[in-house]
Order: structure tokens, then sequence, then C-alpha cells
């Protein structure tokens, strides 16, 4: 196989279509049930014979009718297809399959965590499961209900070019009105023979964390006077919708690490970094702003006239070579 057709082979093999298709044609039961009818979701005049996982189904505990099959007492777990008989005996037509799970209401584990930028239309949510074969996620109370193979959630399913399950969905929560009540996301997903149900129940308010904020250094009087901009994913406008920043520095003296919400700090600080959060809720902190480097003088490292430049230098990435 050449390189371009390997990459082409796994471009096929993410494509979201896949899992969807899976999702269309699962039936889940519980460790307490003892029979199921599957039905062919292909259409076929004339006698249909299954197979389990590739092998002819034995007709004991097995009842057909029709596109159906009915399994009783024994419920073997995995790919049911069926396949038409067609006038050449030796050949058979593959028509479609379904997979039987298994629901697996043990897990104790939370895989499922979303989070928001700001209080505009989207959440973000990954699945950290990623052993598992499919997952797909609905908002909303008509996701909620008990898996019946047909309901009316809007099921979003994962991006096929991003490695993991990531996921992003839009609600329709008004960023300027109280919450009233919890946003519900369902995800459902995939592995083995066993099919896993999560729900989650969370505000808003409760999964913000703005991205990193921007910052910029300025000599101002005797101290250093911190700009800093909020992310451009931050809700606007900027009036309703405040930050509140934390500065963390490195005191030349003493090598010490100083937290500050005062944007005025001494300059004699080796390096610097900040963090932003929304006061009001309050949301949780952003991810530190990469440190900068607190250097005086201009861009050439000059001392102009009498006066002293300072400026926030980012730190450029370690260039170590690769042996
Ligand atoms: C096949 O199964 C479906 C779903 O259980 C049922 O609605 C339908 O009546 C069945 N068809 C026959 C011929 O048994
Ligand atoms: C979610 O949306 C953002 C912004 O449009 C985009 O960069 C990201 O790739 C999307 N992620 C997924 C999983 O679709
Ligand atoms: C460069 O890499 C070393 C080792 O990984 C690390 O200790 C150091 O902080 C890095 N320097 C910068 C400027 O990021």
């Amino acid at each position: 196989m050449t390189v371009v057709q390997l990459v082409i082979s796994l471009l096929f093999v993410s494509l979201p279509k896949v899992h969807c298709d899976i999702f269309d044609n699962i039936y889940v039961v519980h460790a307490t049930d003892s029979s199921v009818t599957m039905t062919c979701p292909v259409a076929f005049n004339g006698p249909l014979i299954w197979k389990h996982n590739n092998m002819r189904v034995v007709p004991k505990h097995t009842t057909y009718q029709a596109h159906n099959i009915t399994l009783n007492y024994e419920l073997w777990f995995g790919e049911y297809s069926c396949w038409g008989v067609t006038e050449n005996p030796e050949e058979l037509k593959k028509l479609g399959s379904v997979h039987l799970l298994e629901e697996d209401s043990d897990r104790t584990v939370s895989l499922l965590s979303c989070g928001a930028k700001s209080y505009d239309c989207i959440i973000t949510c990954v699945w950290t499961g990623n052993d598992f074969k499919a997952v797909r996620l609905g908002l909303g109370s008509d996701c909620v209900s008990s898996f019946d193979g047909q309901n009316n959630c809007n099921w979003v399913y994962p991006t096929a070019n991003l490695a993991g399950f990531h996921f992003n969905l839009s609600h329709s929560l008004s960023p300027y009105a109280e919450e009233t009540a919890p946003l519900v996301v369902t995800a459902e997903a995939i592995i083995s023979t066993s099919y896993v149900r999560e729900i989650k129940r969370f505000y808003l308010r409760d999964i913000i964390q703005p991205d990193i904020p921007a910052v910029k250094c300025q000599l101002k009087d005797q101290n250093l006077n911190m700009k800093v901009e909020p992310p451009a994913t931050w809700s606007t406008p900027r009036s309703f919708f405040p930050l509140e920043h934390e500065i963390a520095y490195i005191l030349k003296d003493n090598g010490k690490e100083v937290l500050s919400k005062d944007l005025h700090i001494p300059k004699d600080v080796s390096r610097v970094r900040v963090h932003s959060r929304d006061p009001l809720v309050p949301s949780s902190w952003s991810q530190w702003s990469p440190w900068k480097n607190v250097v005086t003088g201009d861009k050439k490292g000059k001392k102009h006239k009498g006066k002293h430049t300072i400026r926030c230098k980012t730190i450029k990435n370690n260039k170590t070579k690769l042996s």
C-alpha cells in the first residue's frame, strides 16, 4: 500500500457516516431481557437468512417472520446481517446488518465533559473514552428518553478529522437572561458489544472558562502597567460581560512568584503572565498566558536618552534540534 492509498483508506474509515449508520441499526437490551426482535434494515422480496458475526444463525430458540428475527433465551451480542436468497441458491445477497448490544449501566466514571468559552451559543464537549467505536451527543430533553431507536433528538456526531470524540453543541440560551433550568446533554456510546448512556445536567454559567487573554506591558511612573485584552472568543459587549484578570509575576530580587489582581505591578520583575475569569459567577480561571520576559530597552535593546522603556517579550520556543 502506498502512502497515498493509506491516507485515503484512513480518510474513509473515519467518515462520520459510518457512525450514523451504526446508531441507526442497533438494538439494545438489558441484562434482564430474554428476547429481542430485530428487523432487516433493507426490504427484499423473498426468503431471508441471518448470520451472526458471519456465521449462519442456528434455528434453536430463534423465530423468523418476514424481515424479522426473534431471539429467545440466549442473546448473543454482535452483528446480525440479513441476506436475501436469490434464484441461484448458492448466491446470497447481503441486504444489511444490525447490531445487538447490551446496555452497560454499571459505569460510574464519567467520560463526558463540557465547557464553554463564552455565553455565546456554542458549548464544546469531549468524550474521553478513546477506545469507543462510536459516540453521539444530543442536547435537550428530546434526547433524554431511554433508547427507542427513533425520537426527536438532533444527534451530533464527532468531527471526523479530529482524534478522539469532540463535539460542538449549539444551545439557544439568551446570554442576557438568568438561567432557570440546566442544560442537559445525553451521550450514547458503543464499545465492543456494549451500549453506554451518560446524561449530564449543568448550568452554562458553571462551565464557563474564558480563553487566554492577551497582555502587553507599559512603564507608567514607577510601575509596570499591564494592559490585558479579553480573548476574541469572549462574549460582547464587553461592558455587559466583564472579565477580571490576575497577574502572576516573578520578582527579580528573590525569584518569588506573586499574584496580583491589581494591573499595576512593580517594575523590577523578570516575568509576567495573566489569566482571566468572569467575576460575577465567578467562572473558572482561563489557562495562564505563556510567561513573558520583562525586558528593558526598545526593540533593539537600546535605552533612550534619560528614559527607560520596558517591554514584555514572549519567550520563544526552545529550539532544540531533534537528534
Ligand atoms: C417485525 O418487527 C417489528 C418491530 O418489532 C414489528 O413492528 C413488525 O410487526 C414485525 N413484523 C412481522 C411480520 O412480524
Ligand atoms: C467547533 O467550533 C470551532 C469554532 O468554529 C472549531 O474551530 C472547531 O474545530 C469545532 N470543533 C468541532 C469538534 O467541530
Ligand atoms: C526550555 O526547556 C527546558 C527543558 O525542557 C525548560 O526547563 C525551560 O523552562 C524551557 N525554557 C523556556 C524559555 O521555555
